[in-house]
């Protein structure tokens, strides 16, 4: 999958863009706050419907404008161009066509576009709570088996309802209460066992490719574990039963997969915790390497690789490693500073405030 040509209309910094894309090497130039990220945030937003900064699209509609839209020819494997378009207004629903054809359920347009998103921030998936851990998992569990998107968004669901019952019983439940929370029980269990499983059986499917791309990029050999600690033991069914009179008086879910952790290790040892700051970005940097190497090699798709200003955290070293061990391919990076000089892009786009006003290659 290419990503041809990106046309912006009132994204972020951009009033108008319009650029056609090398299907090798981009490097995106220019100082800091000129709107270099805003471009992979475009980009990002088209793949999974949402900015990878985690912010609300209506940070995405630039200042003063109704409405942001974003268009994008993609190329799919078999030579089959599609033209995707999606209109983010302040007001109102998000409005995506494919091919002029407008989606009745904007998900449909999940998988059509994969990225695989290498940034700064991701340092906190190795330093923060296990929440970001959990999007992750989630997130390559959804790239993976793209029919889980439907698994991942019906929990996001189930939980609120169950939590919004909980909340409202006030630390009591009587008796139509209590039914419909064995209703919401019974989905939750169903659902969180079956997330539960997908998130353990990736993480078995992606160990051996996270300890490949460890060693490629801190450039040496250390053993590197996830561990999977549930916040149950056995059926989550039996689990949510035990824990129920606690939910009520907490007016809270306090087992089930929202609950889980992913506790990465490195010789042993937390990472969290112990590891040094180069140790956690090398880390940091193998769990998207990972995630993606299991993307590609079950034939699943060939994500684009947008790397944020990745290289100017890392020794020239480490940076040298990482860009061997990226995989080939379309891949957008952006710079402030310097690039590896094993670097050699196919095209360059310098950006100036909200202009790309150069483009080479
Ligand atoms: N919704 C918006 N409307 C207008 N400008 C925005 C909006 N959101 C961000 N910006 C501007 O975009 C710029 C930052 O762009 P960014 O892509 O993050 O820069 P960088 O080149 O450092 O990656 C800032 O000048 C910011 O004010
Ligand atoms: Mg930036």
């Amino acid at each position: 999958m290419l990503i041809r040509t990106l046309e912006l209309q009132n994204f972020r910094s951009y009033e108008e863009a319009s650029v056609s894309l090398s299907d090798g090497l981009t490097a995106i130039v220019g100082e800091n706050g000129q709107g270099k990220t805003n471009l992979l945030e475009a980009i990002s937003w088209i793949a999974g419907m949402g900015s990878f900064r985690g912010v609300p699209d209506d940070a995405l509609i630039r200042l003063g404008a109704d409405a942001a839209i974003l268009r994008a020819t993609v190329e799919s494997p078999d030579g089959r161009e599609q033209l995707i378009e999606a209109e983010l207004p302040r007001i109102g629903r998000n409005r995506i066509q494919v091919n002029r054809q407008r989606l009745s359920r904007a998900r449909d347009l999940v998988g059509v576009v994969q990225v695989t998103v290498f940034s700064p921030d991701d340092l906190e998936l190795v330093k923060d709570g296990p929440a970001l851990r959990r999007r992750w998992i989630d997130e390559a569990v959804v790239s993976r088996h793209p029919k889980h998107d439907a698994l991942r968004s019906d929990l996001e669901r189930i939980l609120k309802q169950r939590n919004a019952l909980l909340r409202s019983a006030h630390g009591r439940l009587d008796g139509d209460a209590a039914f419909t929370l064995d209703v919401w029980d019974s989905k939750l269990a169903a659902a969180g066992n079956a997330m539960r499983a997908a998130r353990e059986d990736l993480l078995a499917e992606m160990a051996p490719r996270l300890a490949a791309a460890y060693d490629a990029v801190a450039r040496e050999s250390a053993e590197v574990e996830t561990i999977y600690e549930a916040s149950w033991h056995g059926d989550l069914a039996e689990a949510l039963a035990g824990s129920r009179q606690l939910d009520v008086r907490r007016g809270v879910s306090t087992v089930g997969p929202h609950r889980d952790e992913i506790v990465l290790r490195i010789g042993g040892a937390p990472a969290r915790t112990h590891a040094s700051q180069g140790e956690q970005r090398s880390l940091a940097l193998s769990l998207r390497l990972a995630a993606d190497a299991v993307v590609r090699q079950a034939g699943v798709a060939e994500p684009v690789l947008l790397l944020d200003d990745v290289f100017s955290e890392l020794d020239p070293g480490r940076a040298e490693a990482l860009l061997d061990a990226l995989p080939g391919g379309q891949r957008l990076l952006t710079t402030a500073a310097w690039l590896p000089p094993a670097a050699t892009p196919d095209q360059v786009l310098k950006i100036t405030a909200g202009t790309i006003v150069a483009a080479s290659g």
